[in-house]
């Protein structure tokens, strides 16, 4: 089997640096690949803006003008992307439910713009063996009002597509990275691998403990059996929209899924030091813009501060907008918080830091913040404004924790035909 990825909603490039254990750029701008994947296509598409400085970077880094997509993925004749055994992506949080459609009675349609459909497209066409996805955390609880449903409905896509699957919310900085930053990680099989077969073997207790692909790179604490909750998506759900409209479960944040189960149960990380702020910050000095003004740390301050603010909502009602104290800076012993498209604005969770070179005040720099993703030095200084370097990192990864899992997807794939 080859080692062939496709990497959709690329933005600059994670999970390639990931898989790819990527550490330095070249003299030419272009990254210096060590890891044994070959990417075969990617696709990103910034739909917000005219200019493209995602693509942009990931064409510099990895230029391959032909394979490299910049258009809407909607857009995309499926049938058309290359072969490949592994296809990634990180791709949002959105609702995921569906109706029957009304142009025919038979077909069922999920809301235009939400991406997931588009991946469901991409199996369907193409059927890679192996998936790796990421997502916010808060996907195994959407919606609020019905608990679970858009998890529940991306099971049940995959199982009908021939997949069994596992999920963990990993923190990062749990495993010894530099970011508390909390992400869900789906990897699925299809049922045509020997990996299928031979987890199939497997129960669930000892998928999610032992043997998994989690498991191996990210320990956790015994787990009991008897403590694993199971939900049944397919047995008493007609269809998927019988799952949209139905279905809801309490998903915790280690799960299996085959068949028509799916199994699911709290971990504990057996947990590692995590590298800190202290350990990634530039230590000779940095750019006087970055140090902040007397006004800008009174802002700080405030924003930072414990408050408690009359507003009204959109039903005209009266109630108080309350938020508690954070530090006043983040202490350069700590590993990072989740780092935020927002990430360098005057903000209450941007990162501030007391320089280790001379004690004053200021936010972190683009590079602080690649590290803290775990990106080579000056990944994103691909000719977009200093702002939107920013915001790409917000929008990525934690690189680390791509590698560890493309450690497992390598070793697997070496034991496949
Ligand atoms: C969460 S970010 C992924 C970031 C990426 N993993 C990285 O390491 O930089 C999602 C990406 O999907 C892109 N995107 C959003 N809508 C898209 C669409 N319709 N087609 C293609 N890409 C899209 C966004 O521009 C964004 O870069």
């Amino acid at each position: 089997m080859k080692k062939t990825v496709i990497e959709l909603f690329a933005g600059v490039g994670g999970f390639r640096v990931g898989l790819n254990n990527i550490t330095t750029i070249d003299e030419n701008g272009r990254a210096i690949e060590n890891g044994p994947f070959t990417f075969v296509w990617a696709n990103q598409w910034e739909p917000s803006t005219k200019s493209q400085h995602a693509f942009d970077c990931y064409n510099i880094r990895f230029p391959h003008a032909v394979d490299n997509s910049n258009i809407d993925i909607s857009k995309v004749d499926k049938k058309s992307i290359p072969d490949h055994t592994l296809l990634c992506g990180g791709f949002p949080c959105q609702d995921y439910s569906v109706a029957h459609s009304l142009s025919s009675s038979h077909g069922i349609e999920g809301k235009k713009g939400v991406l997931w459909w588009q991946i469901n497209d991409i199996l369907t066409a193409k059927k890679p063996a192996f998936v790796l996805l990421e997502n916010v955390d808060r996907l195994v609880k959407s919606p609020a009002r019905q608990r679970g449903r858009d998890f529940g409905i991306m099971l049940r896509c995959l199982s009908e597509q021939g997949y069994a699957m596992e999920w963990r919310i990993i923190n990062a900085a749990e495993y010894g990275h530099p970011q508390r930053r909390r992400r869900i990680y789906i990897f699925a099989y299809h049922k045509s691998t020997k990996y299928y077969k031979a987890m199939k073997k497997s129960s669930p207790a000892e998928i999610i403990s032992k043997t998994g692909v989690f498991a191996k790179e990210f320990p956790v604490e015994e787990i009991n059996a008897k403590s694993i909750k199971e939900f049944d998506f397919v047995n008493g759900y007609k269809d998927l929209v019988e799952v949209s409209d139905k279905f809801h479960a309490a998903f915790e944040n280690a799960g299996y899924m085959i068949g028509d189960k799916v199994y699911t149960v709290k971990t504990k990380a057996i947990e590692t030091a995590p590298i800190t702020l202290g350990e990634i910050a530039e230590s000779n000095g940095v750019d006087a813009h970055y140090f902040l003004s007397e006004s800008q740390r009174k802002k700080y301050e405030y924003l930072r501060g414990s408050k408690k603010i009359p507003r009204v909502d959109k039903n005209g009602h009266e109630y108080i907008y309350a938020e508690g104290s954070m530090s006043p800076y983040d202490e350069l012993s700590l590993p990072a918080r989740t780092m935020l498209t927002s990430e360098g604005t005057t903000n209450r969770s941007t990162h501030i830091i007391m320089d280790p070179k001379n004690g004053k005040l200021r936010i972190l720099t683009p590079v602080e913040c690649e590290r803290i993703n775990q990106f080579p030095d000056n990944w994103t200084n691909s000719g977009m404004p200093e702002k939107r370097r920013y915001f790409m990192m917000g929008n990525a990864l934690v690189c680390g924790i791509i590698k560890k899992i493309g450690i497992q997807i390598n070793n697997i794939i070496e034991k496949e035909d």
